[in-house]
């Protein structure tokens, strides 16, 4: 969490920082600050809790002159989100500013130490700690700053991507990087430091991805990358393939609502190139070296958090239906603190929208430690997560700036589509003929998906209905489950509504207590080989007075009759139900939330990135 930007070049750095800031603002929103130095080299520091905007309106008017600078948008870990907590902080002697992204677990101790050498802190942060120790070793061992800050990380414990500006260097900028994100954009005379690449794309094409255990030292006219070892490394320029009006709203409200309308291209470029209807074929060209890995395979274990983890538990029909391979669906954060049973047969597939969940990164290098392969399914080209696999399936969905993952989400439904149908194509666990039909099915899911959109009025109608419940359960059984856990996920964290998933024969083990008339049930109750028992289920709640909202396959009449409400989503394979019943799940969290007057794309106390544990 967190987003840091960094300019120095001939530009005026201020603009470039804000708009940074407000493109990264979905990464953390608990406060914002920046520091610029300006042309008498007075490095002036700015800082608010709250919003990007806000501390925008309190710029306004002071001096934010300089051709060098950096900012910040946090997402509090130590300290309240205050004035006084947010960055950039100050070495004790203020003549250097730190930006940081990640937590710095050794903090407690160096605090006591440079306390007891007479340092005063300020903030509650890990982060003015690590500020103070690069002074502390300037100063005591008469080191330049690029020396000292080398020193000083080889002395910290954690993550971190930082920034560091100083007054007696006015022409650098000193970047480092470890388990968190950092890209450095590489333009004409200037430079541009990021935690992804949207703050830069629209000055320069051209990055590079700074690795773990890296520094940058940066002029205006040249950067020299070393290991915090010392060691010079050689940068590779990487060229961006992110375009600018991905990061706009494009007309829509949200980028929630544009992220849910754009599903029908992102499924599309998830699949394109990857599948050949006529033939039968499907092919994956980032882990197609990995075939005899799947021959073998003992079995298949899926790492993710939230919603991710959600698209794994869909995986999981989908492999073992038809690669026939055994699948367990690990939330990240259980799988890295237990001693888990794992060998080199094993292929643990690792999901992540963003490629820098804490969580995920450690559960991969557990397993990679054990000797599995590790393949990823990511949606940030460039991410960490992609580096730290062996091989994997980029989604192709575009940027997903809505803190509340939805085409994300259908993509990686998709990306383990096709690895399921690659999976089975090498084993010789589907024939050619059943391939053809699913794969012919696939290719119109974008077209399908289109037709689930365009019942977003009535949506609206029932969100109407339903704003202002205080609980909501979503049932599902079969690959609806995940979907009823990802519909309730969506609730719960944009409408504030408290949500629950459940397996639709799982409620009578104890939350058919909690129905009652003011309890919406969500039920996904499609035409599949469970229709006639989500039927028993909703009969089951309609006895105990619950409201029962279903989705349903069009022209379904059974179900409209004892539901309260039914919305329909076109026919389709059993396979591809999940991609087509989560989408009416989106519109209605987004139009309730949106009814009860919630931020829905930077919900409460969440960030986009979940970089900490
Ligand atoms: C879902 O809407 C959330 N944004 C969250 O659960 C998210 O899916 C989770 O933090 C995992 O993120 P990742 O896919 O970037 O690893």
């Amino acid at each position: 969490m967190c987003g840091i930007v960094g300019y120095i070049g001939y530009r005026d750095a201020y603009p470039i920082i804000i708009k940074g800031l407000h493109r990264l603002e979905y990464r953390g929103y608990d406060s914002a600050g920046v520091a610029l130095l300006n042309e008498n080299d007075k490095l002036n520091i700015y800082k608010k809790a709250g919003k990007v905007s806000n501390l925008e309106n309190f710029i306004s008017d002071q001096d934010a002159s300089g051709h060098i600078g950096m900012g910040h948008t946090r997402w509090a870990t130590h300290g309240e989100p205050n004035d006084r907590n947010s960055h950039p902080h100050q070495s004790g002697n203020e003549k250097l500013a730190i930006i940081h992204n990640g937590i710095i677990e050794n903090y407690g101790p160096i605090k006591e130490e440079l306390i007891s050498r007479g340092h005063v802190f300020i903030s509650d942060t890990d982060t003015e700690v690590l500020i103070h120790l690069i002074e502390d070793i300037q100063k005591e061992a008469c080191l330049d700053l690029k020396e000292a800050v080398r020193v000083a990380l080889n002395e910290v414990i954690g993550a971190y991507a930082i920034v560091i500006m100083s007054k007696d260097n006015p022409n650098q900028l000193i970047a480092a990087r470890k388990g968190s994100p950092m890209v450095i954009g590489v333009g004409e005379k200037e430079f541009f430091i990021a935690s992804d690449a949207t703050p830069i794309v629209e000055y320069t094409k051209n990055v590079i991805y700074l690795n773990d255990n890296e520094i940058a030292y940066i002029d205006e006219n040249e950067i020299l990358i070393k290991t915090i070892d010392n060691v010079i490394q050689t940068p590779y320029v990487h060229a961006l393939e992110l375009k600018l009006e991905m990061l706009e709203k494009g007309g829509y409200d949200h980028f929630m609502l544009k992220e849910i309308y754009e599903q029908p291209r992102s499924i599309h470029d998830c699949m394109r190139g990857r599948i050949y209807p006529l033939t039968g074929k499907v092919q994956l060209g980032g882990i197609k070296d990995y075939a005899d890995k799947f021959k073998n395979a003992d079995r298949i274990i899926i790492v993710a958090c939230g919603t991710s983890w959600h698209a794994g538990l869909v995986g999981e029909y989908l492999i073992e239906e038809y690669a026939r391979i055994p699948v367990e669906v690990e939330y990240a954060s259980e799988f890295r603190y237990r001693n888990p049973i794992i060998s080199e047969k094993d292929i643990v597939i690792a999901i992540s929208q963003s490629g820098e969940t804490a969580d995920t990164m450690a559960a991969i290098e557990l397993a990679k430690e054990k000797g599995a392969t590790i393949l990823g399914i990511c949606n940030v080209v460039g991410s960490s997560i992609p580096r730290l696999t062996h091989a994997g399936v980029y989604t192709h969905a575009g940027p997903e700036i809505g803190v509340a993952s939805t085409k994300a989400f259908t993509a990686q439904v998709t990306a383990l589509t096709l690895m399921a149908f690659y999976m089975a194509q090498t084993k010789g666990t589907l024939s050619q003929s059943k391939l053809i039909n699913l794969l012919t099915e696939l290719e119109r899911i974008p077209e399908l998906v289109e037709k689930a959109l365009l019942s977003n009025d009535l949506i609206l109608e029932i969100a109407k209905k339903f704003k202002d419940s205080r609980n909501a359960l979503f049932l599902g059984r079969g690959s609806g489950f995940p979907v009823a856990l990802e519909g309730a996920l969506k609730l719960k964290e944009i409408s504030y509504i408290h949500a629950e998933g459940y397996p639709a024969a799982e409620m009578k083990h104890g939350p058919i207590a909690l129905i009652d008339e003011e309890m919406p049930v969500i039920v996904i109750a499609t035409k599949n080989s469970s229709y006639e028992k989500v039927i028993s289920n909703i009969q089951e709640v309609k006895a105990r007075k619950g409201v029962v909202l279903a989705i349903v396959t069009e022209g379904d009449t059974e179900v409209r009759a004892m539901a309260d409400y039914t919305i329909e989503i076109p026919h389709t394979d059993e396979a591809f139900l999940p991609l087509l019943a989560t989408i009416p799940l989106q519109l209605l969290s987004y139009h309730i939330a949106l009814l009860r007057g919630c931020n829905v794309d930077q919900p409460r106390n969440l960030a986009k990135s979940v970089t900490v544990e």
